[in-house]
């Protein structure tokens, strides 16, 4: 569990890069959904970070070096009559005693109290773009203090994004981070165990949908880290396929692209399997292209390499397989400098994952790929995904193959936290066979 102590260090460290600048991280906005009813709330994930504060209208300043405290979070009062309808709130003292704030103050009064924190202050940190209303606000209390120089009271100069010390921090995931990383890897292979165990030909997608979201709650995650894809057949090749309603056929393929959310914290794996069991000798040559590249992939990730490396890995081994199935045509190297892969790989092999699904971070530094440090987590997930049309063989199209899996970088190298979900033809096969 993440302590208090955890998140006092984070904000320590984070207030050690601004200076004499201050920061101003409001929670997400609620969403409304329709008429009266909102989505269940989810923290702003910088806010969480710094804070561990699930509750909605919040607001974390951090004002070092400010003598009477660094640390102020301006949240909802108790209201008996409110957490009779809505459940519990922290309060101003629990922030304080809960949360290890300086100072809490009713969220109501920000507008009084923020700008004469802003005073004197060069800098502002914020995450400018990411909440227009609350900008609006920022820049409101900016203008405020700017009125009142003639007093003698200095204005901040500058707005500088917050993420660009603050997602560096979040790159890098340290112990109280994997643990609940690794819980949430953990129900999500528990899940695609069970999708793979239950799956018949004639169901629909949504049933397969249902059993891999049961296990996500039954296991204490608090939703999907995405909208769960199930997509059978051809649904395969649309990426982002959520419509989810379509019946399984028993001649084709599953992709599965699903992940929990535990303690906001993000798994993301994909499996593809066949939904009668068997895979056909078409699909498995296929297949095997894209495991070897994922394992190729995989291979390529260790501390000093680059975030690139697993891509580059991957394209060479899916260049290969397609040149050797005739899907393409010219030598691998050709191939790979015209980037003749894409017709069939269209996306890219790995992105960050944390808090966000795809998580913060820069992937480049100045003009090269950043080089992985251990405490980094990544997905490694090539595809193949072969479209309908005329020049390709008929007995290819419609196939959609993505095998993902969830990557920490270690020092000796590192360690796959998805691991457990089959991924080898013949685990699949016997997992689809025995039903557990
Ligand atoms: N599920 C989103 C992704 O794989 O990036
Ligand atoms: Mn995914
Ligand atoms: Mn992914």
């Amino acid at each position: 569990m993440t302590t208090a102590r955890d998140y006092a260090q984070r904000r320590q460290h984070l207030m050690s890069h601004l200076g004499d600048g201050i920061a101003v991280i409001p929670s997400a906005p609620q969403a409304r959904r329709n008429g009266d009813v909102e989505y269940r709330y989810r923290p702003d994930s910088d806010f969480f970070y710094l804070t561990g504060f699930t509750e909605p209208e919040a607001v974390a300043v951090l004002a070092p070096g400010r003598a009477s405290g660094e640390f102020l979070i301006f949240c909802r009062e108790r209201d008996p009559v409110q957490e009779m309808w809505n459940g519990g709130r922290v309060g101003l003292e629990g922030a304080v005693n809960m949360f290890g704030a300086d100072d809490a103050f009713p969220f109501e009064d920000i507008e009084d109290i923020l700008p004469s924190l802003l005073e004197n202050r060069s800098r502002v940190y914020c995450n400018l773009g990411r909440y227009p209303d609350f900008d609006k606000q920022l820049l409101h209390w900016l203008s405020d203090v700017r009125t009142r120089r003639r007093s003698g009271v200095t204005a901040p100069g500058e707005l500088v994004d917050l993420g660009c010390i603050l997602h560096e921090l979040r790159l890098i995931k340290r112990a109280p981070e994997l643990r609940v990383m690794k819980k949430a890897a953990a129900i999500s292979v528990k899940a695609h165990r069970r999708a793979m165990a239950r799956c018949a030909p004639g169901m629909r997608e949504y049933e397969i949908e249902a059993e891999l979201e049961y296990v996500f709650r039954q296991g204490g995650a608090q939703y999907p880290a995405y909208p769960s894809i199930v997509a059978g057949g051809a649904n395969a090749c649309v990426l982002h396929y959520i419509d989810n309603r379509d019946r399984l056929r028993k001649g084709d393929l599953l992709l599965i692209d699903a992940g929990a959310e535990l303690d906001c914290y993000c798994a993301d794996i994909t499996r593809t399997f066949p939904i009668n069991g068997r895979f056909s000798a078409t699909q498995k040559a296929l297949y095997d292209i894209v495991l070897a590249a994922q394992l190729a992939a995989i291979d390529a990730v260790k501390p000093g390499a680059t975030f690139n490396g697993p891509h580059e890995a991957a394209v060479r081994v899916i260049s290969t397989g397609l040149k050797d199935l005739k899907l393409l045509k010219g030598s691998v190297d050709g191939l790979i400098e015209k980037g003749a892969y894409r017709k069939f790989f269209v996306h890219r092999t790995s992105h960050w994952l944390g808090l966000d699904v795809h998580d913060v971070g820069e992937y480049r530094l100045g003009d090269a790929w950043r080089v992985l440090e251990a405490g980094m987590v990544l997905t490694v997930e090539p595809g193949i995904y072969v479209p309908a049309e005329k020049n390709v063989p008929k007995k290819w199209q419609g196939i959609g193959i993505r095998i993902e899996d969830d990557v920490l970088v270690t020092r000796a190298g590192h360690e796959v936290l998805t691991d457990d979900a089959p991924k080898h033809p013949e685990a699949i096969e016997d997992l689809m066979a025995s039903g557990d």
